[in-house]
């Protein structure tokens, strides 16, 4: 399969990097074509989402030149499946993978349907502080029209014991994926 992983967060070493570690082991060594994207940390390779002036409800997205447009949409306009990596954030998710879905704007319509989506989140709240998050990638991959294929809720990401549980899990999602 060809897989995308998008990750968000800033943090290095960090708690959702380890869920993407794990995900991405088990998938290379399945023989999967697999390209990554470390939002968080690369923010200065690409721009916010741009559009053209005087388009009122028919936007019309700026095309820049830069890693987003010439690498990154067209590895997930090719992709089978799109794996989405974030911890939480104020509620919600990482700025910089934020930045990235918003510019699938300009690609809706080759974006739309036909890929399978994971998401791998991590944070330090109970389960209950994913609500927003949880809703939203739920709205998210039904909008995309992209088939859920499995999660990893790393809630009370600070106790390591926990996050490792969740990491394993991370690892063993990948290996449905051939
Ligand atoms: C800017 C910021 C906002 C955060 N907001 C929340 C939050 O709303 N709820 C929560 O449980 N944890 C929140 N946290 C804690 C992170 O989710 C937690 O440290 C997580 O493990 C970070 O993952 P990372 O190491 O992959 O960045 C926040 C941390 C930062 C830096």
């Amino acid at each position: 399969m060809k897989i995308v992983i998008l990750t968000g967060s800033p943090h290095h070493p960090g708690t959702s990097e380890q869920l993407a570690d794990a995900f991405e082991e088990t998938v290379v060594q399945n023989g999967n074509e697999v390209y990554r994207f470390d939002a968080g940390r690369r923010v200065n390779e690409f721009s916010l989402l741009q559009l053209e002036d005087d388009h009122a409800g028919m936007e019309v997205a700026l095309h820049p030149d830069d890693v987003v447009e010439n690498e990154v949409l067209p590895k997930l306009i090719d992709a089978d499946l799109v794996v989405l990596v974030t911890s939480l954030y104020y509620y919600g998710v990482n700025a910089a993978l934020k930045a990235i879905i918003d510019r699938f704007y300009a690609y809706n319509h080759e974006l739309h349907g036909g890929k399978q989506a994971v998401t791998l989140v991590s944070g330090y709240g109970d389960d209950d502080a994913f609500a927003s998050l949880n809703l939203y990638f739920q709205q998210l991959l039904d909008y995309m029209r992209w088939q859920p294929a499995g999660s990893v809720l790393a809630s009370g990401a600070w106790n390591d014991e926990k996050l490792q549980q969740h990491v394993k899990e991370a690892s063993i999602l990948g290996q449905q994926f051939k």
